[in-house]
């Protein structure tokens, strides 16, 4: 029952003694519907059909006693809520303090005055009536910041999806290679959760905010020239080395936007991907020529993805590799190119890798669900491509 309705609370006393229900309930009659129950079994067996707004239970009773009662209404996720006050013969600190640690409200000594009973249940039935409104505004405050939590998140996803798209399409390749890179990211990410090595490390990671971030892995490609970026030959040394700066190009990029949002993130690991993905474990990558584990772990799994899409895409240059013959030119450069223990669970992941490389040939039958169909980031060095010489730009 409510007693936010406008309608009589309901109480229901429960005790053995007839003289007592008596006196109780003409205390409490005309402000309130009282219902009388003489026992503890018979008050839980009345609580499976109504719910009061206030019980007052004995203490000292032939079969469940009140504190034997009150603990099987606390357990109960129906009940836990109706507040409990024994109204008791029963005096002493001790049983007064056993009572109130079994959650009753208050704690009544018979004999007790008719005014202090009423005043005492009306102070407690006020006070449940507040506790359950500030739930219930608790509960919309809430929901109303769960939905602006969404919505922010929406326009962040939109945002670092918009930059992607900015990025592809300035490349004019193949479609949705950021958007694979990201889904082999997350198989990946998945099965690293899994492993003795990398579970701790990637515990700690905001998997969302770093699967988001691989969208922006080739940001800093927005500060290549278009004659450098689109050329379709072979890239001289001198454009090789201008389009080897795009990691440094994206980390600057992506640090002044962490000048103005900072904390975020997705940012901190876009920069790190951004930074680091075209390391090499050999050490002979670029652009700091880290070696191992001197390289970022997310790099080195951005490597493996980036890598990995770039081989079995077609370039002007290039066929596109078979999903077989990828998997083999990555266990080829295991230990070289790329981290073999990192390399070793990616191939390990075969099956899953080329389920979502599927959507690559979805795209070139045109039937992709986007439209108009986009052309990707990722392009393979021009007419270097060999077993020895997998990386991408
Ligand atoms: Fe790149």
């Amino acid at each position: 029952m409510d007693s936010s309705k406008n309608q009589k609370s309901c109480i229901f006393l429960v005790d053995d003694n007839v003289v007592n229900l008596n006196t109780g309930k003409a205390a409490l009659h005309h402000k309130y519907t009282v219902i009388t129950i003489p026992s503890g079994e018979m008050l839980l067996r009345a609580l499976e059909k109504t719910k009061p707004d206030l019980v007052l239970l004995d203490i000292d009773m032939p079969g469940m006693s009140g504190f034997d009662t009150i603990k099987v209404m606390k357990r109960d996720p129906e009940t836990v809520d109706i507040p409990v006050i024994f109204l008791t013969g029963k005096d002493g600190t001790e049983n007064e303090l056993l009572g109130l640690s079994l959650d009753a409200v208050d704690y009544i000594t018979k004999p007790f005055a008719a005014p202090l009973l009423l005043k005492r249940v009306e102070l407690h039935l006020e006070l449940h009536a507040q506790k359950n409104e500030l739930r219930r505004f608790n509960e919309k405050l809430l929901d109303t910041v769960q939905e602006k939590v969404q919505d922010l998140n929406s326009l962040h996803n939109a945002i670092i999806g918009w930059a992607a798209e900015v990025i592809e399409f300035r490349d004019e390749e193949t479609g949705y290679h950021v958007e694979r890179v990201q889904k082999y990211l997350e198989v990946l990410v998945n099965a690293m959760g899994k492993t003795e090595k990398y579970a701790a490390e990637v515990a700690t990671w905001d998997k969302d905010a770093f699967l988001r971030s691989a969208l922006l892995h080739d940001v800093g490609k927005i500060k290549v020239h278009d004659d450098i970026l689109l050329k379709r030959e072979k890239l001289t040394e001198e454009e090789l080395m201008c389009m080897q700066l795009h990691p440094i190009y994206g980390k600057t990029l992506l640090e002044s936007l962490q000048n103005k949002l900072p904390d975020q993130a997705v940012l901190e690991y876009a920069k790190t991907l951004a930074y680091s993905h075209h390391e090499r474990w050999d050490g002979t990558g670029y652009p700091n020529r880290l070696e191992g584990e001197e390289i970022h772990l997310q790099a080195r799994m951005m490597s493996l993805a980036d890598v990995y899409d770039a081989l079995i895409s077609e370039r002007p240059y290039k066929r596109a590799f078979s999903h077989e013959e990828a998997m083999t030119m990555i266990v080829e450069q295991r230990g070289t190119q790329f981290d073999p223990e990192l390399a070793d669970l990616f191939v390990s992941l075969s099956d899953q890798i080329e389920e979502i490389s599927k959507e690559l040939n979805a795209v070139k039958l045109g039937i992709a669900k986007h439209n108009p169909v986009r052309l990707s980031t990722t392009t393979l060095n021009a007419g270097e491509l060999n077993a020895g010489e997998l990386d991408v730009i």
